[in-house]
Parts: C-alpha cells; sequence; structure tokens
C-alpha cells in the first residue's frame, strides 16, 4: 500500500482515476485541486474516510506542494487547464497551470525524490489527414496546435528535461479523447447529451468530419495505473483504445440512443485551427507493460454515459446556462 497524491482529481479524469484507486486497489489517496470552473467536489462524495483526503489548493503554491509531495510516494498530475475552446478565448490561465504548474510540482519531486507520473495528451503531435495510414506514436515529432496543446507540449518537455538533467523518477502518457461519467458540459459528448436533456439541438463545429479517437475514462485509469506500477523512468507511452469516429457520427450515435431522428442537429461555426483527426498507436503499453482496454463497445460505453447524464441532473446543471452562454457568444 502507499500514499498516492493526484493533483486535478475534482475535474474529469482526475476523479474517475480516484473512484478506480479507490475501488481497485488498497493505496491510499489524497486529492490536490483547486477547483477552478472545471473541478467539482459533488464529483468525490462518498469515498472511505479512512482511505481518501482532499485538499483545496493550487499546485503553483510551492510551500503547499512541498508539504504534500513530503508525505507521499507517488504523484499522479491530471490538474490542467484542459479545454481548447478555452484557451482561445483566454490562453493564459494555460500557460500558468499547465506551464508554471508543472514546473512547480517537478521541483518538489526533485527535491523529495517522488515518484511523478504526468497525465498528457496526443494533442501535443498535432494532427493527421483523413487517410493518413499512420497513427501518433511515441516517435511522432511535436507539433501542438492551440494555446492548450501548446502548454501540455510545453510540459511534457519540461518533464523530460527534468528527468534527465536532474534525475527526477518521472514517466508520461499521452492519451486520447475521454468520455464517461464527471465530464464538465463544456465538452462535445456531454455538451450534446444534456443538450438533448434539456431539448435543445446538438451543435456540430463544421461540417463534423473531424476525427477523435475515443477511450472510455477507466481504461485511461487502469492504463495510468499500469505505467505507475510497471513503466519505466523516463520514458512515455501512448494510450488508446481503437476508437476513431468523426464527430458527425457521434452526435448521431447520441440522438438515436436518445430517441431523436439521427439528423436533428445544427452545424455551428467552426474552432479556430480546429485539428481534423488524432489516433494513437498503443502498440509499446500494450506490448511492454500488458495493457488492453476493457470497454471495447463504443455503443454501449455512450449509453451508460447517457445514463448517468440523465440521472445525475443536479451534478451538471449548475454549470449548463454558463456554458451555453460561452459558446453562444463565440458562435457555436
Ligand atoms: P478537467 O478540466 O475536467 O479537470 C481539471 C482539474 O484540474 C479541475 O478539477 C481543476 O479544478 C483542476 N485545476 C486546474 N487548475 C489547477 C491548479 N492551478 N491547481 C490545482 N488544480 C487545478 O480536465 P480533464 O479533462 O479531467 O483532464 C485532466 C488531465 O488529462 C489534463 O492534464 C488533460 O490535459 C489530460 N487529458 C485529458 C483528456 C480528455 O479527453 N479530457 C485526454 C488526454 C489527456
Ligand atoms: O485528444 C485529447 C484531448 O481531447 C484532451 O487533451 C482535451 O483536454 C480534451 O478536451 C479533448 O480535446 P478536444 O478538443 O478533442 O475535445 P472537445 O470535447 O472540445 O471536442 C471534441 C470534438 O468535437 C472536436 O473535434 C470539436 C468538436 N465539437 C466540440 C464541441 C464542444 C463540436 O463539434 N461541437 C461542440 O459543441
Amino acid at each position: 500500500m502507499s500514499k498516492i497524491l493526484v493533483t486535478g482529481g475534482a475535474g474529469f479524469i482526475g476523479s474517475n482515476f480516484v473512484h478506480y484507486l479507490l475501488d481497485n486497489t488498497d493505496h491510499e489517496v489524497t486529492v490536490l485541486d483547486a477547483l477552478t470552473y472545471a473541478g467539482n467536489k459533488a464529483s468525490l462524495e462518498n469515498l472511505p474516510s479512512n482511505r481518501f483526503n482532499f485538499v483545496h489548493g493550487d499546485i503553483r503554491d510551492a510551500e503547499l506542494v512541498d508539504q504534500l509531495f513530503s508525505k507521499h510516494d507517488t504523484v499522479v498530475h491530471y490538474a490542467a487547464e484542459s479545454h481548447n475552446d478555452n484557451s482561445l478565448d483566454n490562453p493564459r490561465p494555460f500557460l500558468e497551470t499547465n506551464i508554471i504548474g508543472t514546473y512547480t510540482l517537478l521541483e518538489a519531486a526533485r527535491k523529495f525524490d517522488t515518484r511523478l507520473h504526468h497525465i498528457s495528451t496526443d494533442e501535443v503531435y498535432g494532427d493527421l489527414e483523413l487517410d493518413d495510414p499512420e497513427r501518433f506514436s511515441e516517435s511522432t515529432p511535436y507539433n501542438p496546435s492551440s494555446p492548450y496543446s501548446s502548454t501540455k507540449a510545453g510540459s511534457d518537455l519540461l518533464v523530460r528535461a527534468w528527468v534527465r538533467s536532474f534525475g527526477v523518477r518521472a514517466t508520461i502518457s499521452n492519451c486520447s479523447n475521454n468520455y464517461g461519467p464527471y465530464q464538465h458540459v463544456e465538452k462535445f459528448i456531454p455538451r450534446q447529451i444534456t443538450n438533448v436533456i434539456r431539448g435543445i439541438r446538438p451543435k456540430l463545429y463544421g461540417a463534423g468530419e473531424n476525427v477523435r479517437d475515443w477511450i472510455h475514462a477507466d481504461d485511461h485509469s487502469n492504463a495510468v495505473m499500469t505505467i505507475v506500477d510497471k513503466g519505466v523512468i523516463g520514458e512515455t507511452y501512448l494510450i488508446g483504445a481503437d476508437g476513431e469516429k468523426n464527430n458527425k457520427e457521434v452526435v448521431e450515435l447520441i440522438l438515436t440512443t436518445m430517441g431523436q431522428p439521427a439528423d436533428a442537429y445544427d452545424h455551428v461555426t467552426d474552432r479556430a485551427g480546429h485539428d481534423l483527426r488524432y489516433a494513437i498507436d498503443s502498440t509499446k503499453l500494450r506490448t511492454e507493460l500488458g495493457w488492453k482496454p476493457s470497454h471495447a463497445d463504443f455503443e454501449s460505453g455512450i449509453a451508460s454515459t447517457i445514463e448517468w447524464y440523465k440521472n445525475n441532473e443536479a451534478w451538471w446543471a449548475p454549470t449548463k446556462d454558463a456554458t451555453e452562454a460561452f459558446y453562444a457568444s463565440k458562435g457555436h
């Protein structure tokens, strides 16, 4: 049993990871989260108080970070500004949290020789053509497109430099698009599900041909724990579940699963610089560490995610109107 600190554990993927850890391991878990607009303590309700502790604070607060690193064996770093559309509107918080925040954690990992796993994204590799036979792999050159993805790329490079220059015991994973419970309604899948629940037509950016490589958040959690347990220090692992779908297909699946006509959506203004396609080759993680996804069926994963949003309106309703007002102001 060890003591694991999870940064950003009140966000979407971090909270799924905390539930995964408490359900499937005997580790003690502390969450450090600033509770920005994206953090929600309601995602961490009813957890065992003898193994779970919540600290409200900022990853840029070096004094607090030092205190917490001195008391934990392992840190899994999810905290970030995570939404591309917000990064196009106001990039500054992305530099602060994704770059300065990660730097602050790296300095603490160096001081206390703490094992650190850094969570990152496939967006650091830029995008692919629709017909490109190659997918992203660990050797794909970095080529980020947005303020969000460039700050995530910067944070990855800081981790690599701290491993090489200071011997920090870190690993990195770059994962594809996640879906599942506890995802903020600003993101594509929950936005459309909650739109349909509210009687609003789903909104597709541009023609809807952009492809994302979907993975269930539980499979991401399982992959991260595999890397924490068996990953080689200094290595990067790509996480993906062979889930490529274009946005039009996803909207149509949501609509038909919710009993609506498949074409009951609107096309809206496209995202500036919109990446066309992401696709992950996760051979390294599968062959070297023996990981494989268990949520292979996207249709049933979407159906259970729809059920979750139907049953948890109190969780998402407080943020829905402000999110839609922001999108309306941008023509989305
Ligand atoms: P999210 O926006 O849902 O959650 C981010 C969390 O970080 C929130 O709880 C927020 O309060 C917290 N946070 C933000 N700034 C902070 C700060 N300065 N100090 C402490 N806490 C802070 O994000 P998510 O979608 O769960 O993404 C989590 C991580 O996974 C990010 O690093 C993201 O880049 C990465 N990632 C996400 C996806 C995806 O599909 N969502 C895919 C691959 C990688
Ligand atoms: O690939 C991993 C990344 O996936 C993570 O690093 C990011 O944190 C995460 O937000 C996600 O980024 P995307 O930009 O791919 O996700 P988003 O949910 O914003 O959009 C998914 C796709 O859907 C994208 O092509 C834009 C499109 N879209 C989005 C919204 C919100 C729409 O067509 N309509 C919408 O209303």
